[in-house]
């Protein structure tokens, strides 16, 4: 039953708690690894420390610094842990945010606003970027009148340096690569379009909101992935999400800057109220405490080993599915090193493939141009690899999924 108004009386905490679980009775149980994305797992243990520190400053605001200065402490101790995996210098700047939609709307209301101080009569802003760029540039270029310009890929699904160059304007206000792109789980290189935003004077963002936090232990364990943080010169931002491989509890990113010059272009202030001076470093204003203390308490628990164990067991995860389909005559798409990957064949219909796996419990998450399914793993996958090749396996055994025609023609919803 649907509720539509306010009870006229309170419902004890028995009832709802029933409700509660009978609502989610339906919803996929992600612990099975049934599910491709939206769920980060580290191990019951991460999670148990993310809900207790969550839970004991559930009520504290991140806005109010003058009353709560444990969470100034933590966000100050979480940024620095952030810098410090990401070769920050001693300029280098960073804050927490709500998420990596809101870290790149900041970053790019940075770089429009640099650009646009900088060249005052300059048209439209614009952003250009990879085809693989996540949708939050778009979105944040819609917000905050500015224009993307969309560049198609190299063969490998990285971004094409020269098509990037070739794309430029004096309009340009940013570049971007990512560090992995979300489709298919390659890292662009970012050393060479950071050499050409430098040569430009544009803004570079790296959007590291899924590899910030998992791609310095990647490397660490042999990932053969080039430098994509503040290592490589001409690299002004970067977006790293704590609720992804940082496994913290959602509603946490973090958002760093090459210098505080950039920094200091997303502070906001006001004074013109009755009220007297306001002042916040992100977008939104009440910032859940919780997310904070838990982001601060996991990156202390699970440290540099605890992050190199979890890591090295998601890439034998990676590893172990790209052989098993590469065997059923399922190639991964592109060299992605990480956590993400794709995989697909012209020789078979993918969105057949997609629906059968459907039907045997699977989530499936797709990409497009080649057609492929998706996954961005994590420890909940880990104990049913054979369980998933074993269904695949059963599914090309459908004669549906030999009809080449109409591959491509997967709807990839996100
Ligand atoms: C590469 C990349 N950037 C940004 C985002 C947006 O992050 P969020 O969903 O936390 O806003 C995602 C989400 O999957 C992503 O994969």
């Amino acid at each position: 039953m649907t509720t539509t108004k306010l009870p006229d009386r309170g419902i004890a905490w028995p009832e709802l708690e029933r409700q509660l679980k009978e609502a989610g009775k339906h919803d996929v149980d992600w612990r099975n690894g049934r599910v491709p994305m939206f769920i980060h797992y580290a191990g019951d243990d991460v999670l148990e420390v993310a809900k207790k520190a969550y839970l004991m400053y559930f009520s504290e605001n991140g806005l109010g610094g003058r009353a709560f200065g444990s969470l100034v402490k933590f966000e100050t101790e979480v940024v620095a842990m952030g810098l410090d995996l990401l070769h920050g210098g001693p300029e280098a700047r960073g804050a927490m945010t709500t998420g990596g939609t809101e870290s790149i709307f900041l970053a790019v209301k940075c770089a429009r606003d640099r650009a646009l101080a900088r060249n005052p009569g300059m048209g439209t802003p614009q952003i250009v970027m990879p085809l693989s760029a996540h949708p939050a540039f778009d979105k944040a270029a819609w917000f905050l009148g500015m224009k993307t310009v969309r560049v198609p890929l190299g063969a490998d699904f990285c971004a094409d340096v020269d098509a990037l160059r070739a794309a430029l304007t004096p309009e340009t206000a940013m570049l971007v690569g990512s560090a992995p792109a979300f489709p298919h789980g390659v890292v662009d290189p970012i050393p060479q379009i950071a050499a050409l935003a430098q040569e430009r004077g544009i803004w570079m963002h790296v959007d590291a909101c899924v590899g910030g936090y998992f791609a310095p232990f990647a490397r660490e364990l042999g990932a053969d992935i080039p430098d994509f943080d503040f290592a490589v010169d001409g690299v002004t931002s970067i977006s790293a999400d704590l609720h992804k491989y940082g496994y913290t509890a959602k509603g946490a990113s973090t958002l760093f800057f090459a210098d505080p010059e950039s920094f200091a272009l997303m502070g906001y202030a006001f004074d013109n109220w009755p009220r007297g001076q306001y002042f916040t470093h992100t977008l939104v204003g009440t910032r859940a405490g919780g997310a904070i203390a838990a982001a601060w308490a996991v990156m202390n628990y699970l440290g540099r080993d605890g992050y190199l164990r979890v890591t090295e067991r998601v890439l034998a995860t990676r590893r172990a599915m790209q052989a098993g389909l590469d065997r059923l005559g399922l190639p991964t798409l592109g060299q992605p090193e990480l956590s993400v990957f794709a995989f697909g064949s012209p020789e078979r219909d993918m969105a057949a493939i997609g629906r059968g796996l459907g039907a045997r419990g699977w989530i499936v998450g797709y990409v497009k141009e080649p057609a492929g399914i998706h996954h961005m793993l994590n420890l909940t996958h880990e104990p049913v690899v054979g369980r998933y090749l074993a269904d695949v396996e059963e599914v090309l055994k459908d004669k549906a999924t030999r009809a080449t025609a109409v591959s491509g023609s997967v709807v990839a919803e996100y």
